[in-house]
């Protein structure tokens, strides 16, 4: 293996992704991963907490990692595989699962959440932080990027790691998490944070079409020369001193600019959505047996040792 520091991260198949995912996650996972060893895994136990129809978790699944592809993740660089296909995962979270508290994962947000809405929690979602401590600490992983959300479940990968050296053994290294540099919050059509949730989304892989709609339902104001939520994404796309002698050459003009951001976001999004159109499911079932492979070796030999650690072995 190499010195290199250990990076991991699970992708949630989600379906369609918007430019909001690609500037908030994919983008910054393609511009650091080749500076670690890196782990990319699709984290299909984790939806199955809130999913349960399965021809939509098989499509989602292909998907995510067609779009990790296509965003200019190298299968090479980058052990890339699916959550399920490694036993160590579920097996590694139960023991986690005898580790902690109840109370103490009654503080997670996802379950608190769901709760606070008077929903009732599966006990899958109630112990989702731990199948995620495995996850990360089966790699040694020493950084995980993630969004400003997921900080509490890194707090609750370093706490069931140290739960468990304290317990059997020192095998677990803590990891920290890293909110990757970049675009912080994208904004939307509307000026809001960019999500699905919202309604307020340019389509990733969508048509020239797709993205005129989106751009011409960005709405304005007149209260100003720039309409800033077109500024807002244009920004994402073209660097900011063109982008200020635009501005200033069609002031006031936002059909013009609304125009130009269109073209712009089209010659930046085509080359991926195209390469996208290229990747086979086969292609990526090839891609996922051997990252599979990589990943159950390694995770394999942690096992191993804990087993050990914990006596049933
Ligand atoms: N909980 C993460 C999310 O919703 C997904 C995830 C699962 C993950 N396992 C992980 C992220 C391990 C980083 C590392 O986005």
């Amino acid at each position: 293996m190499t010195d290199k520091q250990v990076m991991l991260t699970g992708l949630q198949p989600s379906g369609d992704l918007h430019i909001g995912n690609y500037f908030g996650a994919l983008k910054p996972f393609v511009d650091a991963y080749q500076n670690f060893q890196s782990y990319l895994m699709v984290v299909d136990y984790h939806a199955l907490t809130s999913l349960r129809d399965p021809a939509a978790l098989r499509a989602n699944t292909i998907s995510a990692v067609k779009d990790y592809l296509a965003a200019g993740v190298d299968p090479e660089k980058v052990v890339l595989f699916k959550q399920s296909t490694v036993p160590a995962h579920t097996e590694l979270a139960w023991i986690f699962d005898c580790l902690v508290t109840v109370p103490f994962l009654e503080l997670g947000h996802a379950y608190k959440d769901k709760v606070a809405k008077g929903l009732e929690a599966n006990a899958g979602l109630f112990t989702y932080p731990m199948l995620m401590a495995a996850d990360i600490l089966l790699y040694d992983t020493d950084v995980v990027p993630v969004g400003e959300d997921q900080r509490q479940h890194i707090e609750y990968a370093r706490e069931a790691a140290s739960k468990f050296n304290n317990a059997f053994a020192k095998l677990f290294k803590e990891p920290k998490e890293a909110i990757l540099p970049g675009v912080g919050v994208v904004p939307g059509t509307d000026g809001k944070k960019m999500s699905k949730s919202y309604g307020n989304t340019v389509p990733l892989f969508g048509s020239r079409e797709d993205i005129a709609k989106a751009v011409m339902g960005i709405v304005t104001d007149s209260s100003g020369d720039r309409p800033e939520n077109v500024y807002a994404i244009h920004k994402l796309v073209k660097n900011e001193s063109e982008l200020t002698a635009l501005y200033e050459e069609k002031k006031g003009k936002y059909k013009d600019l609304k125009e130009a951001l269109i073209d712009d976001l089209d010659a930046y999004l085509a080359p991926m959505r195209e390469k996208r159109a290229s990747i086979t499911d086969a292609d990526v079932t090839a891609v996922l047996e051997k990252g599979g492979a990589k990943a159950r070796e390694v995770s394999e030999a942690k096992m191993k040792e804990v087993r050990r650690a914990v006596g049933v072995a």
